[in-house]
């Protein structure tokens, strides 16, 4: 070895073991003090919030009283309320939204997803599944405040998700089996995985917890003696659930909980209470809208626009990242509902699930003790 690699050779570990990232790093204490609640941001890789698109021209009260859609088109089944001009803004704004005029996306405008010969006709799937995401978009808004902490205009529209992409760049599907003899068998993990922030876990915690309701409860019920019940398996792929969910809201544990007790409620701040609900709204999204539009989803292969399923079958679904994109506050906390009120779902949609069950006496409990913040 020369000169130089036993330099490198020292001097890499240092580098490697001296954190992460390299740069200067923010710290904002969150949580009571000498709790260590402690948020670390690195000002170099804030994720951007990126320039969300203004409303497609300024929507009077007179327009929003006009004319109904249900009346004034043939095969409109879930904006029928919505006047005629309010409607039109509308699919202005989600062809912004989805697959916006003038990008490289094939059939980008309005023929995105209708036959422009025949405006009422459902013959495109793409056109079933955006009235399916017009319920769905509703349902977030109205049963699902909670997550959005009851704020007014607290909420989504499509851009949110799509970002002027037809498939939201976030998303996920089931991951793919391995192969069933015993040294291949890597048991859904030892394989450092994007899913999980890198770690080592289990890469695909998403099935049995975001699409899936298996519980997330692996510690003991006492600090510190009791012992858990829970398997390795499971708490390995509770761990792999909060890496993504970390990751996904560009958040450390500590924004969320008090480490010395991952459990405890009392001990954990509101945010936490957010997520909590945020967890049982994607599943309701995941199960209730995407997934249970079936084979309206084309086999790969066969579609117009490209694949839409992952390599099971099950189509493309989401996550924490899928709107929140790195950031706690999707698109920087901005209210973007405010100007789509078609999209609130003030009146209940058809066919929606039943307002979420209310948080655990512990849940209610923590919002209860923890102050939150300013
Ligand atoms: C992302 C998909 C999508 C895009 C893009 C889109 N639409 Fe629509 N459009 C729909 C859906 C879904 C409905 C039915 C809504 C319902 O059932 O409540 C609809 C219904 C309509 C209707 C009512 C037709 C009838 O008689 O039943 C008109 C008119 C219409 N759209 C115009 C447009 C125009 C103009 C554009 C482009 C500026 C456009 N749409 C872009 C999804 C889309
Ligand atoms: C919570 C996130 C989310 C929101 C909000 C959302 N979508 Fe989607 N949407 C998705 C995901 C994920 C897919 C991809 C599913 C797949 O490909 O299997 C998708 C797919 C679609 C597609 C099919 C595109 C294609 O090329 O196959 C259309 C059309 C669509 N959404 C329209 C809408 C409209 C219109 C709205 C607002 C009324 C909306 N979406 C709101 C998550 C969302
Ligand atoms: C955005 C908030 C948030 C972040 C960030 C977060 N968690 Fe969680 N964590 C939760 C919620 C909510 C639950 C309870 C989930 C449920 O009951 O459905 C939970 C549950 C847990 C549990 C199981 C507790 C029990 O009752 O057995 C552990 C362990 C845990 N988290 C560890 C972590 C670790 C480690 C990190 C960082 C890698 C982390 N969490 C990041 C919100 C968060
Ligand atoms: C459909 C889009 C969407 C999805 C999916 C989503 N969130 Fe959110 N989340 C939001 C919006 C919008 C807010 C409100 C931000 C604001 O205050 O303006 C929010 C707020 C939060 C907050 C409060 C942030 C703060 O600093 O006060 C937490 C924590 C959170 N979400 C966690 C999660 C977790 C964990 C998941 C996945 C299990 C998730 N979210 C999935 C849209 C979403």
């Amino acid at each position: 070895m020369n000169r130089l690699n036993k330099l490198v050779a020292i001097a890499l570990p240092a580098l490697l073991l001296a954190g992460c990232e390299l740069g200067t790093k923010e710290q904002e204490q969150v949580g009571y003090r000498g709790t260590a609640m402690v948020q670390i941001n690195d000002p170099d890789s804030k994720a951007k919030v990126g320039e969300i698109p203004a409303p497609p021209y300024e929507l009077t009260a007179e327009m929003v009283a006009g004319d109904k859609a249900g009346t004034a088109y043939e095969n409109v089944q879930v904006l029928g309320d919505t006047s005629v001009d309010e409607f039109n803004y509308l699919m202005q704004a989600m062809t912004t939204w989805i697959a916006p005029d003038g990008s490289a996306i094939k059939d980008a405008g309005c023929t995105y997803c209708h036959n422009p010969e025949n405006m009422a006709s459902d013959e495109k799937y793409t056109k079933v599944v955006a009235r399916k995401m017009l319920q769905m978009t509703r349902t977030i808004n109205a049963n699902w405040k909670p997550h959005f902490g009851n704020q007014d205009n607290g909420g989504v529209t499509c851009w949110t998700c799509h970002r002027g992409n037809p498939v939201p760049v976030n998303n996920w599907s089931t991951a793919v089996p391995e192969p069933g003899n015993i040294t291949g068998n890597k048991r859904g993990g030892n394989t450092p995985a994007a899913s999980v922030a890198y770690a080592s876990l289990n890469y695909d915690p998403f099935t049995d917890y975001l699409a899936g309701k298996e519980s997330i409860r692996v510690g003991g019920k006492a600090f510190p003696t009791a012992a858990s019940n829970a398997s390795i398996q499971s708490t390995e792929k509770t761990y792999g659930l909060m890496m993504h969910m970390s990751q996904g809201l560009g958040v450390n544990c500590t924004y969320c909980h008090n480490s010395n007790n991952f459990a405890k409620w009392e001990d954990s701040r509101p945010q936490r209470v957010n997520a909590w609900y945020g967890i049982r709204m994607v599943r309701d999204i995941n199960n209730n809208y995407i997934t249970a539009l079936g084979d309206v989803w084309p086999q790969n292969g066969a579609g117009p626009y490209g694949n839409r399923r992952g390599p099971h079958g099950d189509p493309l679904k989401v996550n924490c990242a899928t709107c929140h994109q790195g950031v706690n506050k999707p698109l920087g906390g901005y209210k973007m509902l405010k100007d789509y009120p078609a999209l609130k779902g003030s009146t209940p949609a058809p066919a929606v699930a039943a307002a979420p069950a209310p948080a655990p006496a512990e849940t209610a409990a923590a919002a209860a003790v923890v102050k939150p913040a300013a």
